[in-house]
């Protein structure tokens, strides 16, 4: 690794695999968080629906539709397939299947799990994160994304949990993100509501900024836009397909916020080399990624 980098915390960035190791195998899975920990990523990443029965499910979409063989097992419910018409004892019996890239094997990669590839509880990410620190000494961070709907019973779910499984600290590389900029208010208010001041008042909170959205640019931004998230969020997640910029960049750090890029997806070491090393001179904090791997050895090689 390179002495030192422009980073906020001088560090190399974080390699945060997004919805785990999902350019190679079933997304959102065991198996995927376990390839991607493998691999060398520092954090995983698990999008969070809620289920009937009111548990925290690793899953980006709404719907089970995309990503499972739900409709091959179950009748629709309300006219679809949400999330939250469905129980996770129901969730329990679905199989994940390949999106994207990714495929049901990697090679050399053995599952350690029986089932790697049903639909894990949040709860169960933690779990298993934690089992693989205990056992290793690493020290690999969670990085859970609030969907929606961002209620303030999703969060305040979403907190006890990680506190409950001891990710309760930013230097153990663990955040939370989201779209809302309410929920994002909420967050990191409820400490104070919770009365959990000290157990995660390290914790970081990512705010995510759509694509193309004025942030990016200083000289369309409406007022004091950035200064004002730096008062509720220790980090922004930011889409790298809008006007980002390394001077955007070092605002950010000015400012004391972290800035996470989502999402790179190289399938080669050459793309690789082409995609994230604009972002690495310009010390972007975290690489959210697909392919922890070509990321890892961009790292390695940089
Ligand atoms: O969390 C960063 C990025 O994942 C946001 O996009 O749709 O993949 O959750 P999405
Ligand atoms: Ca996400």
């Amino acid at each position: 690794f390179a002495a030192t980098y422009n980073t906020l915390s001088g560090q190399a960035p974080l390699v945060i695999a997004h919805r785990g190791a999902s350019g190679y195998l079933p997304e959102h899975t065991l198996g995927a968080y376990e390839l991607a920990i493998r691999m060398g990523a520092d954090v995983v990443e698990p999008d969070l629906q809620t289920t009937r029965d009111g548990v925290l499910v690793a899953m980006h979409d709404s719907t089970l539709t995309r990503t499972t063989n739900v409709e091959d097992l179950f009748a629709p419910r309300n006219g679809g397939y949400r999330v939250s018409d469905f129980t996770l004892a129901e969730i329990k019996t679905l199989t994940v299947e390949p999106t994207r890239t990714a495929s049901t094997s990697y090679p050399g990669y053995t599952p350690s799990m029986s089932d790697p590839f049903t639909v894990p509880t949040f709860a169960e990410v933690m779990e298993f994160v934690n089992a693989h620190n205990t056992t290793s000494g690493a020290k690999i961070g969670i990085y859970p994304e609030a969907k929606t709907p961002n209620s303030f019973a999703m969060n305040a779910q979403i907190l006890e949990e990680m506190q409950s499984h001891g990710f309760t600290d930013r230097s153990d590389n663990s955040f939370i993100q989201t779209f809302s900029h309410e929920g994002a208010r909420q967050l990191s208010l409820m400490q104070d509501i919770l009365g959990m001041d000290n157990a995660i008042a390290a914790l970081g909170y990512a705010q995510l900024t759509p694509e193309g959205y004025a942030l990016y640019d200083s000289t369309t931004r409406t007022s004091n836009l950035l200064s004002d998230l730096a008062l509720f969020v220790d980090g922004l997640g930011v889409s790298l397909g809008g006007a980002l910029s390394a001077e955007f960049i070092a605002e950010a750090h000015a400012l004391g916020l972290q800035v996470h890029g989502w999402t790179f997806r190289p399938t080669t070491a050459e793309a690789a080399e082409e995609q994230f090393l604009p972002w690495l001179e310009a010390g972007m904090d975290g690489f959210f990624t697909d392919y922890s791997l070509l990321a890892v050895e961009f790292l390695e090689a940089h």
